[in-house]
């Protein structure tokens, strides 16, 4: 049987001493100022124990990481009707990427892409003020994380508010095609909000149990969502959790996963545990280099790929 803590300890040790840190998301200013010496990981497994390395109670910004509680959340107020504005398939290109939207209608290719997660938030807005809505995904985070002091970091909201020029076109560019019901102004405001949640890996761990537990937070033993939203939300991630790097993800690493240019990755072993890691410095694809890779070597140790049951070590 492996030892979580000697596997997380050790995973923390070799990233630490790792030569290959992978650059800083620069385009977000407050970003750009990020110690990319860190790593931090947070591992809680599905009898609720935690494990953790390096700086796993450092906050940062999740970035692209909270479109998994966005997506949740528009499933739970519109369900499958969702699917009519946004695709289910990886995208192959950037997180970015403005150049699938002309030919495909103003229909984003998957909820993970930038201008899917704008989508998301115009469903998530509804009738309401961009304000009220941050409000309720951070509350909904809270409750999945069962902490009342994760916050938004509003430097970090601000600054993507004064420069974000390609989610301001992507988001223009799917509204002329009529795919966002709200003003622009209000649905980024609201997409810019959860993206600058900040949190740490163990907080994101914990956020991110229901995913392990067939969608139930397993505090309350409450249902978040049900068994079957809860796999397809980890199909989503295993195929487009990491942007053009989603095959290479699944290749290395083999586990539902969501990436945000933060830095931080939220890893899902079904049934087995839920895993944060953190570390600022991206590869070309805009993920985690040292998260991706610390993963890698966490689910070669577990054996919890999920394309590796047949032989996986007892949990
Ligand atoms: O919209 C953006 O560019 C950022 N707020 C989020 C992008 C992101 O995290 C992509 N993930 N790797």
């Amino acid at each position: 049987m492996h030892d979580l803590t000697t596997i997380v300890a050790e995973i923390a040790e070799e990233m630490q001493a790792a030569p290959d840190r992978g650059r800083r998301a620069d385009y977000i200013a407050p970003l750009a100022r990020v110690d990319v010496g860190q790593f931090g990981m947070a591992v809680v497994n599905a009898d609720g124990q935690m494990f953790t390395g390096g700086s796993a109670d450092e906050l940062f910004s999740v970035q692209s990481v909270s479109k998994v509680f966005a997506l949740t959340l528009a499933l739970g107020r519109v369900g499958d009707q969702l699917w009519d504005r946004v695709g289910r398939e990886p995208s192959g290109s950037a997180f970015n990427s403005v150049v699938q939207l002309e030919s495909e209608q103003g229909i984003p290719r998957n909820p993970f892409i930038n201008a899917g997660a704008i989508v998301v938030a115009d469903v998530n807005l509804g009738r309401g003020r961009s304000r009220e809505s941050i409000g309720e995904i951070v509350r909904f985070v809270r409750y999945l994380a069962d902490d009342d002091t994760i916050a938004v970091d509003v430097e970090v909201a601000t600054s993507e508010q004064e420069t974000g020029y390609r989610n301001v076109a992507l988001a223009n560019y799917m509204k002329s095609f009529g795919n966002l019901r709200s003003p622009v102004e209000d649905v980024l405001a609201l997409y810019f909000g959860q993206c600058a949640i900040a949190m740490n890996c163990r907080q994101l761990a914990m956020a991110g149990r229901y995913l392990m537990a067939a969608g139930l937070n397993p505090t309350s033993g409450h249902r978040v969502v049900s068994k079957a939203r809860a796999r397809r939300i980890n199909a989503l991630m295993l195929t487009c959790g990491h942007y053009d790097a989603s095959g290479d993800f699944a290749f290395r690493v083999g586990l539902p996963g969501k990436s945000g240019v933060g830095g931080g990755i939220l890893a899902v072993a079904p049934g087995r545990a839920s895993i944060a890691v953190w570390s600022p410095g991206l590869n070309a694809q805009g993920n985690s280099q040292l998260g991706t890779l610390a993963l890698e070597r966490l689910a070669v140790r577990t054996g919890w790929s999920v394309f590796d049951r047949g032989d996986a070590l007892p949990a």
